[in-house]
């Protein structure tokens, strides 16, 4: 038997027999995941938890610049459509990842020769081209993508060297492309840097000072059992405490963070994870109600995380399915304990 099909009737089986509440009920706020067009075509139980588990996707890749923008005079937006179309047909929210970021730079990009004038118009072009192909039909957008270091200082990239006062400009650009998004700035590892916060909120404050549009912070929140709460709930606090909507946008939590090769995942291992996911959805039920713009897995299942793919890390679990499509059991635990604190 094909072992898409061995996933699928287990799948099944789970649904008939044991399927209790979806974890999406229970909150107050949309539940998205980043998602994977080839798997999306290829693997019909995938497709099946993205369908009935989320009401919110993100591109995991093919926004970014890289793919589609492939060339200078070319841009590729057939991926990234087939996403919008899944999310169109089933009423899910649709957000756009990412605009301007250091990694995931096509070839062309990086090895571009031209003044500032000319790195500013090829980079203006980018932003209002993706953002004027999907028009009304993406709800936010990362427009820039960890643009700060550890130390707080700006993180060296094409993009800086380049372009004075690029994260302004590169929202002010997205803005005039469609001014109904909501425009977010996405950082990682804020917790424990209090320098990068610190340069973030600083940004924040310039960016509203000159009337610059930014709605929203992204906090991907890729954390481990080990990461300590109160670091967290520090950068929640400074984050909300800007007024602005505040994304979890790229949720994952690490078991194995050190990728120690003889792990196993024990009910020790699988407890402190239940414990950080109900801790980090509690935490932000607890953010004002009008900037929950929503919280977002990275990627689906434990199989499909980009832990194990990006960085090899194969005896990684940071997610709620395993990687035989199935609910773990922390998921009915999670889900009955948001729902007992609403
Ligand atoms: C990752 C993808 O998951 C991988 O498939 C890709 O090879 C590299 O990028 N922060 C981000 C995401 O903002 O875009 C990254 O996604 C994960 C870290």
């Amino acid at each position: 038997m094909k072992k898409s099909l061995f996933y699928f009737l287990l799948f099944a089986c789970q649904v008939v027999f044991g399927q209790s509440k979806y974890l999406k009920d229970v909150l107050p706020f949309p539940l998205g995941a980043a998602v994977n067009p080839r798997l999306l075509a290829a693997q019909p139980t995938y497709r099946e938890i993205v369908s009935s588990e989320f009401t919110g996707l993100t591109a995991e890749n093919h926004m970014k610049m890289m793919l589609v923008h492939p060339d200078a005079d070319r841009f590729d937006f057939s991926k990234g459509d087939e996403i919008l179309q899944l999310a169109q047909k089933e009423h899910k929210r649709m957000h756009g990842h990412t605009l301007v970021w250091h990694n995931q730079v096509p070839k062309w990009m990086n090895e571009y020769k031209g003044d500032a004038a000319a790195w500013e118009h090829m980079l203006k072009n980018h932003i209002q081209e993706v953002v004027g192909h999907y028009r009304g039909k993406v709800t936010g957008w990362d427009v820039v993508n960890e643009a700060f270091l550890d130390d707080g200082s700006l993180r060296p990239s094409i993009w800086a060297k380049n372009i004075p006062d690029y994260i302004a400009k590169s929202f002010q650009w997205a803005h005039e492309a469609d001014p109904t998004a909501l425009l977010f700035y996405n950082d990682y590892g804020q917790d424990g840097k209090p320098k990068k916060m610190a340069a973030i909120l600083q940004m924040v404050k310039e960016l509203k000072a000159r009337n610059i549009p930014i709605h929203g912070l992204g906090l991907q929140m890729h954390i481990n059992i080990h990461s300590k709460k109160d670091e967290l709930e520090t950068i929640i606090n400074q984050s909300s405490a800007t007024g602005l909507a505040i994304h979890f946008s790229e949720l994952d939590v690490a078991v194995n963070p050190k990728n120690d090769s003889t792990f196993v995942n024990t009910t020790e291992t699988q407890h402190a994870q239940l414990q950080r996911f109900e801790w980090v959805f509690l935490a932000y039920l607890k953010i004002p109600k009008n900037q929950q713009y929503g919280i977002t897995f990275w990627n689906v299942t434990d199989g499909d995380s980009w832990l194990r793919s990006y960085f090899k890390r194969p005896k990684e679990f940071p997610l709620l399915f395993d990687e035989t499509y199935l609910r773990k059991p922390m998921y009915d635990q999670l889900v009955q304990k948001i729902a007992d604190a609403k």
